[in-house]
């Protein structure tokens, strides 16, 4: 019952002359050829006519969903007025005061346009700061694509000790180098992390994690995981950074943070943060952000706080933190609704898959009906048919990314998800897994 996309398919081989791989980003190659004509709200269309309900959402910064009218207005409202003026302008105190307001631990912020750019800013900045080279990373966690942080996202073995992994570059053309000042441990885990601060936190600068693992199959933190973190990096002095690239204006207005009551040193925001706009800001205590505010760590961009950008970002993130958070609330209840819809229909028709994550963001994977930990607990999932899952879904009109995340927005409705399990449940009736 597969869908004519034979548009598409020509295009992909149109666009495979001249752009490398046919993709403009190689997290799109795992997919079937697809391109987009339009999309609004929850919905995408491709240029075969084919209607989706997307739960891919530009993978994760569609967080008012595709095309929100108040974002669209104030873009559309700026154009005239100038993209980009290369000093300060009004906007930008406004969405700084924003943010400060919303996400505890940010006195003050600095702009950007990527998550990895930032977080490598924040790198930057925690190694100013405290004058120590050295970072803890989480094995399996995913902090962009910077070469100095981009280690150990999918290991492959050998891949070293449980408790004291090795440090594995992850893509080929990385320096050797990379990989001398990040110590990974296993997420999830406080004991490996107190020996290594209890032998060379002299040497650490900071702990750096996602407080919601969204990488490998969205693995929420244990119980006391963030808790002790904080704990530990006051302890031994070291800076705790989250990096809530994906969580930000999506847990909660004031991010994982605020939604798991853990108040960090540091904080780098995007996606929800630019509902679609390339913003991405980094930020934290006053005392850390003095060191770029006194000139000892300079910060450029020519692209940054750019007026453009602004102006969508501020009406966003005023839609999303509007009446307490009301549209977050609501993307919660969506999210749940489906997840829970899932596993019961998983469980209904014994199908070896589960939803895992947290309310907003989940992942439908191949594995025993109950959360995994770590990264090397997710090594015995059987991705290849969660995959043939994944793609009966696209074939009937339901796009989820092709590792079998779910990315919901607040455009999602009771009736999107209605429609979903409805297919979902086609699918488990009709293919045997
Ligand atoms: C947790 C996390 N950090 C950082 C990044 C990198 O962000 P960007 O793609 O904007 O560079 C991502 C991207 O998916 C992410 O999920």
């Amino acid at each position: 019952m597969a869908l004519n996309r034979s548009k598409s398919e020509a295009m992909f081989e149109r666009a495979k002359k001249t752009i490398a791989g046919g993709v403009a980003s190689s997290m799109r190659a795992f997919d079937k050829p697809f391109f987009v004509e339009r999309g609004e709200g929850s919905r995408i269309w491709d240029v075969d006519g084919n209607e989706y309900i997307d739960y891919v959402m530009a993978y994760a910064p569609l967080v008012l969903g595709h095309a929100p009218k108040v974002v669209n207005d104030a873009i559309r409202e700026q154009l005239d007025k100038g993209l980009i003026h290369g000093t300060g302008c009004e906007l930008e105190c406004e969405l700084a005061e924003e943010i400060v307001k919303h996400v505890p631990c940010a006195d003050q912020v600095r702009f950007g346009m990527s998550g990895s750019e930032t977080i490598h800013m924040t790198l930057r900045l925690a190694r100013a700061h405290t004058g120590r080279n050295k970072v803890i990373k989480f094995e399996g966690n995913f902090h962009g694509t910077i070469a100095d942080i981009y280690l150990s996202v999918t290991p492959q073995i050998p891949f070293g000790p449980d408790h004291r992994p090795w440090t594995k570059r992850q893509v080929t053309g990385q320096l050797p180098s990379v990989e001398e000042d990040v110590v990974i441990l296993p997420y999830n885990d406080l004991d490996p992390v107190e020996d290594v601060l209890k032998a060379q936190a002299h040497e650490i600068a900071a702990i750096i994690l996602e407080p919601v693992a969204n990488y490998n199959g969205i693995q929420p933190p244990a119980p006391g995981f963030l808790e002790g973190l904080r704990k530990l990096t006051e302890q031994y002095g070291v800076l705790l950074i989250f990096d809530e690239v994906v969580t930000g204006f999506r847990m909660a207005p004031g991010g994982a943070q605020e939604y798991y009551g853990v108040v960090p040193d540091l904080f780098v925001s995007a996606k929800g943060v630019g509902c679609g706009v390339p913003m991405a800001v980094f930020g934290g205590r006053n005392e850390v952000m003095k060191t770029i505010a006194d000139g000892t760590m300079p910060h450029y961009g020519t692209y940054n706080a750019n007026a453009l950008c602004l102006a969508g970002s501020l009406a966003g993130i005023r839609e999303l933190t509007k009446d307490d958070g009301a549209a977050i609330k609501h993307l919660h209840k969506v999210g749940r609704s489906l997840r829970l819809g899932l596993n019961g229909l998983f469980e209904k028709y014994d199908a070896p898959f589960y939803a895992q994550g947290v309310d907003p963001f989940f992942a439908v994977v191949g594995q025993e009906k109950q959360d995994t930990r770590t990264y090397r607990d997710t090594l015995t999932r059987d991705y290849d048919t969660a995959r043939l899952f994944r793609d009966a879904m696209f074939d009937r009109g339901v796009w989820s990314i092709f590792r079998g995340n779910f990315v919901l927005s607040v455009a999602h409705t009771d009736e999107d998800v209605k429609q979903t399990l409805k297919i979902a449940e086609e699918v488990l009736q009709s293919e045997k897994y």
